[in-house]
Parts: structure tokens; C-alpha cells; sequence
């Protein structure tokens, strides 16, 4: 990398990022696309997020990426927010364009376009049922709402917070809110079966969100956890005939919209693709 006086600076905040691969996949995308930048991963502390936003404000940054546990709290340090941030609740992606930080969030878009990409799914009509209530279903169930889908069942361990989501997308579709262990009476009249819940996630591989006897061939089931690359939950699907979707492609299609606000191109998919593979 030729770093000189006019390289800019690009970054992700978060806390911790230790474990993220985004300078990597960034980085290369600035090499391949021949964009004068670095990106680098900020680990800041909660009670330091607006000092770090003045100072990128300041240095310039042509961006930014913002995962847990800024998503929300960002907001109020930003000068606009794109349409979809502002339904979604929650930014991961800032854009600095004539002095003015913009936010948006890509969490929703990546998912369908790795959804659709991977598994030419046609969601008119459909009924979806998504596993959790949390800040990365907020961004999904907002998209899938406004998809052409004909329900959206979201069921969580908090009731309350089902509810509240239920009551934030049914401007879109027919919603409804159950307690997770109520899933059995919804999932067989459901076509997508989303997880959003961290269960499953490593290094606790062989939790599962549900029984996995409720699970049926004509079930598409779609994980958002990538690590392990194949759940529990996708290996149960996979084992009664359900076609399965892992989580890795919405890593890769978040960044991917992300580079396409910070430098109005398409990303290089199969590179970064590459990246995210390696272990
Ligand atoms: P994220 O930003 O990754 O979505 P989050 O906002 O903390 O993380 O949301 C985590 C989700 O996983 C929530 O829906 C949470 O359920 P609660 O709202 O009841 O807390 C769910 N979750 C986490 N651990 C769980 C567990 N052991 N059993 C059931 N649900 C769990």
C-alpha cells in the first residue's frame, strides 16, 4: 500500500473490533479500486464515541463503518440520516460528504441482496417467521416488511420487545408477535425461517434457537450468524431437506453497499468474498 500526504482515512468503530475483518476486506477494496485511503479499526469506548466522531469529523474521513455498540448512539452525533437508517432506527455506515456526516444503514439491503443472490428466493406472498427482536431483526425485519411478503411473525424470548418490532413494521405488512415457545403453532404455515438470536453463535455451537424436530422440508431456513459458517440450526434444516442460508453473505453485501455511498461503484465482490472465507 502507498500511503502519502493525500491518502485518506476510512474506519470502523466499534468496541471491541479486534475481531473484525473489515480493514482487511476495506483495504483491499481501496487497493483494487485504486482509492487513495486506509482503513483502519477504532476499538472506543461508549463514553468516548463523540469525541472520536468530532476528530474523524475533523481529520477529514471520507467514512465510516459503526458496529455494537454505536449503532444507536451514533445518531445523535450525525447532521442527516439516509430514509432507511431512520426507519431501521440504527446506522452502521456514515458517509462525510461536504463537511456534513450522513448516516445509513446497509444491515437490511446486504441481507436481501445475499438472500435473493444465494437463493433466488421470490418472497411475494410469503409468510416469515424471524427468531428475535434485537438490533440486527430490526434491520432485517424492516427489509423483508417491505418486500412483498404477506406476514412477518417475529418471535422472541422478551415478548414485549416482539411486540414493539411487530408494532414498528406493520406500516409494511400483517405483522404478529409470539413468545418464542410458541413457535410451533406458527412454523408450519411459515415459508422463511430467519435466526437473529446470537444461539448457535461460537464458541456456544450446539445451541440452537428452536427444536429442531419443528423444522420441515419446505422450510428455507437463513442463519445471520457466520461463524460457525454452518449452525446447529442449518444443519438440522439441511438434515430434513430444508434449503439453508448462512450468514457470511450479508457480511459481505453490508460492506459491499457501504463502499458504494463512501465511492459511488460497485465493490469488488469475489475479492472480498475471498477474504472473508480465509478463517
Ligand atoms: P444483535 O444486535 O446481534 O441483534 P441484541 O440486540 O442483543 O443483539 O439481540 C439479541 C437477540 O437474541 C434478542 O432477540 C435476544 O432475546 P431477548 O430480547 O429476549 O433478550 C436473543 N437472545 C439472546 N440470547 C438468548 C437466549 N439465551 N435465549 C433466547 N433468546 C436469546
Amino acid at each position: 500500500m502507498n500511503i502519502t500526504a493525500t491518502t485518506r482515512p476510512l474506519g470502523l468503530l466499534g468496541y471491541p473490533v479486534a475481531h473484525s475483518k473489515s480493514p482487511q476486506m476495506l483495504n483491499r477494496v481501496c487497493e483494487i479500486l485504486n482509492i487513495p485511503a486506509v482503513y483502519l479499526a477504532y476499538a472506543v469506548a461508549p463514553e468516548q464515541l463523540p469525541q472520536a466522531v468530532a476528530g474523524m469529523r475533523a481529520m477529514g474521513f471520507i467514512g465510516f463503518n459503526v458496529t455494537i455498540p454505536h449503532k444507536v448512539a451514533i445518531i445523535d452525533l450525525l447532521d442527516e440520516l439516509d430514509e432507511t437508517a431512520l426507519e431501521i432506527g440504527a446506522v452502521n455506515t456514515v458517509v462525510q460528504r461536504d463537511g456534513k456526516l450522513i448516516g445509513y444503514n446497509t444491515d437490511g439491503i446486504g441481507y436481501l441482496r445475499s438472500l435473493q443472490e444465494e437463493t433466488n428466493v421470490d418472497l411475494t406472498g410469503k409468510t416469515v417467521t424471524l427468531l428475535g427482536a434485537g438490533g440486527a431483526a430490526r434491520a432485517v425485519a424492516t427489509t423483508l416488511a417491505k418486500a412483498g411478503i404477506a406476514k412477518l411473525v417475529i418471535a422472541n424470548r422478551t415478548v414485549s420487545k416482539a411486540e414493539e418490532l411487530a408494532a414498528m413494521t406493520s406500516k409494511w405488512t400483517t405483522t404478529e408477535a409470539i413468545g418464542m415457545e410458541n413457535i410451533a403453532d406458527t412454523i408450519c404455515h411459515t415459508q422463511l425461517l430467519v435466526n437473529t438470536t446470537s444461539l448457535g453463535m461460537s464458541p456456544n455451537i450446539d445451541a440452537s434457537p428452536i427444536a429442531t424436530e419443528l423444522l420441515h422440508s419446505k422450510l428455507l431456513v437463513s442463519d445471520l450468524i457466520y461463524r460457525p459458517r454452518e449452525t446447529k440450526l442449518l444443519q438440522a434444516a439441511s438434515a430434513v431437506g430444508a434449503q439453508t442460508h448462512g450468514g457470511l453473505g450479508m457480511l459481505l453485501h453490508q460492506a459491499a453497499v457501504a463502499v458504494e455511498h463512501w465511492f459511488d461503484q460497485a465493490a469488488p465482490l469475489k475479492e472480498m468474498w475471498e477474504i472473508l472465507e480465509r478463517e
